[in-house]
């Protein structure tokens, strides 16, 4: 196709986002009906009864759009982060904000850093800006702050933190923030992803939002109601940051990006408080159980703080990854991260995970 030169050169540096397999395809594909999903981190218990009443209620008014500003979902955003309004932006899913962070910062040939294996969505939307990637290795599977800092040059303008880490459920700690924000100089912009914050247990934890608060005004933190809120086929995220970044990521994003469906749920499962921390703790005992039988099997396991856990099986992942579909189970191998040995897996019902274990006993 000729007309293809006239694209922007940065879109051939992009690759397809790899998403988990659908039920509904290995459904197809493989014609299998006992199937469990365990790729994509997703809430195996669903959403909260009240999201799906306060949906069902709202299902009457889809024909008209949402309200622009978004400003009562803001509210109570605010409210329960303990922030104004105007430090909050919302979007459909936390992927909306991260293709807006390099809109905002990024001219061609500046530079972002992450770590060499994380969340790749960062990496794509800071090619699709033309920036060039930075990668700091992990240290032990965690992100390594001391080599970030290293790695900084004058032409730095996004720090990418994924905390919790995805794909390896590790976290940073906030004596490690502490001494990295200070030393960061104020036109960089550190993001923390916190897509599976609500999972974390670990009392040192580096929780952005503190940042925020602090007044740090290059500290931007996502949240997403995709994970733990059980909500992911709705589509809702949101950034917490300086009121002047909300304001201009608010001017550059499109004008309705969130719908009706997901305004109403939102605070609705917010407000199920009782809901969400039994699904807190049932992901702990399952990810327990899933580190004790994972171990057992002599497997190497990344102690894990979010909703899945990433393990060595010492044999190449994607072929067992293919045994393990065939038999209606789906995980999700680690080879896109160059780690070829690693499966990632995450927690389910007990069910989920006792029928999980018991097919990769087999596989093995
Ligand atoms: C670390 C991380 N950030 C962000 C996202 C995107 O979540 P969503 O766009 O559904 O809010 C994901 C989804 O898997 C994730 O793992």
């Amino acid at each position: 196709m000729t007309h293809e030169s006239a694209f922007r050169p940065a879109v051939f540096k992009l690759f397809d986002y790899i998403a988990g397999k659908t039920i509904e395809e290995v459904k197809r594909e493989l014609g299998l009906d006992n199937i469990v999903k365990l790729a994509s981190n997703e809430n195996p218990f669903g959403p909260s009864p009240r999201a799906l009443k306060a949906v069902t209620e709202e299902l009457t008014n889809i024909n008209m759009y949402p309200e622009k500003s978004f400003l009562d979902l803001k509210k109570i955003l605010a409210e329960y982060n303990g922030v104004s309004p105007k430090n909050i932006v919302v979007g459909h899913g936390s992927e909306t904000i991260i293709q807006l962070i390099p809109q905002l910062y990024l001219n061609p040939g500046e530079e972002v850093i992450t770590a060499d294996k994380t969340y790749g969505r960062y990496e794509e939307a800071s090619k699709l800006m033309d920036g060039i990637i930075k990668y700091v290795p992990l240290k032990d599977y965690r992100y390594d702050l001391q080599g970030i800092m290293d790695m900084i040059s004058p032409r730095t303008k996004i720090i990418w933190l994924c905390n919790p880490n995805n794909p390896t459920g590790t976290i940073v700690k906030r004596y490690e923030v502490e001494a990295f924000l200070g030393n960061i100089p104020e036109k960089i912009a550190v993001v923390f992803d916190q897509a599976y914050f609500e999972y974390v247990d670990d009392p040192d934890y580096a929780n952005g939002l503190d940042y925020v608060k602090e007044s740090y005004e290059n500290v931007i933190v996502l949240r997403t109601f995709s994970k733990a809120h059980g909500l992911a086929g709705l589509r809702l995220g949101y950034g917490i940051a300086h009121e002047r970044i909300c304001q201009m990521l608010d001017r550059i994003k499109e004008p309705f990006n969130l719908n009706r469906l997901s305004i109403a749920a939102g605070p609705a499962s917010l407000s199920d408080e009782q809901w969400l921390s039994k699904c807190v703790t049932e992901n702990k005992m399952g990810r327990e159980y899933l580190f004790k039988e994972l171990t057992a099997l002599g497997c190497h396991v990344v102690a894990s703080q979010t909703n899945f856990i990433l393990f060595d099986v010492k044999e190449d992942c994607d072929m067992l990854f293919k045994r393990l579909l065939a038999r209606g189970v789906i995980i999700r191998p680690a080879s896109a991260w160059g780690l070829d040995t690693f499966i990632r897996v995450t927690v389910g019902t007990m069910q989920e995970n006792k029928r999980f274990i018991e097919t990769l006993k087999e596989e093995l």
